[in-house]
């Protein structure tokens, strides 16, 4: 089974006027394609941390980020949102819809960035396989927690993406 993720001693360390933290410490996985794998620890342990470095969207301080063996440090930021908006999607912990944009749209967007034809029609079926099919028109601040959550998984994986990550 090809790889889809591969970390190789991967440490990160952010800093802020708060002082220094070193969230991620020689971290190296290898995950095959086709799976789904869970991440558990507690709160603070670099989860949500871990997952953006994943994403491409923090780079690690050192070591190396490969996804469906591309390395992501080797590409140009222009490269890099390219190869997210064709490989990966991403569940944010807190959702990350766009407040002013109904689910409809929200959903569309991945589709109408990658060019699709029918961004809309794929995006009104990735909302009624995740039951929200009478909640298209409402806009973010209009729905649950469950239910935004809900539109944020099916902006994840309306374009097939070959790795999804949620938060
Ligand atoms: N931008 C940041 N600057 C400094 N420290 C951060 C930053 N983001 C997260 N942290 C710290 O990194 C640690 C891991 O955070 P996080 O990845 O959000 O944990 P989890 O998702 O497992 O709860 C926490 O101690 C948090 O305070
Ligand atoms: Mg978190």
């Amino acid at each position: 089974m090809p790889s889809i993720l591969k970390l190789d001693h991967v440490d990160l360390h952010l800093k802020s006027e708060a002082g220094s933290v070193h969230i991620l410490k020689d971290v190296s996985l290898d995950l095959p394609a086709s799976k789904t794998v869970g991440v558990m620890g507690p709160s603070g342990s670099g989860k949500t941390t871990l997952l953006m470095v994943l994403g491409g969207l923090e780079k690690p301080t050192s070591g190396t980020v490969e996804v469906a063996g591309t390395t992501l440090g080797g590409l140009s930021e222009d490269a890099l949102a390219i190869f997210r908006r064709d490989n990966i999607g991403i569940v944010f912990q807190n959702f990350h819809l766009i407040p002013t944009m109904t689910a409809l749209e929200n959903v569309a967007i991945p589709l109408e960035f990658a060019g699709h034809k029918d961004a809309f029609k794929k995006a009104a079926e990735a909302l009624a396989a995740v039951g929200l099919e009478a909640r298209v028109k409402h806009y973010p601040g209009q729905l649950s927690g469950g239910e935004q959550q809900r539109v944020a998984i099916a902006r994840a994986f309306v374009t097939t993406p070959r790795l999804i990550l949620a938060d």
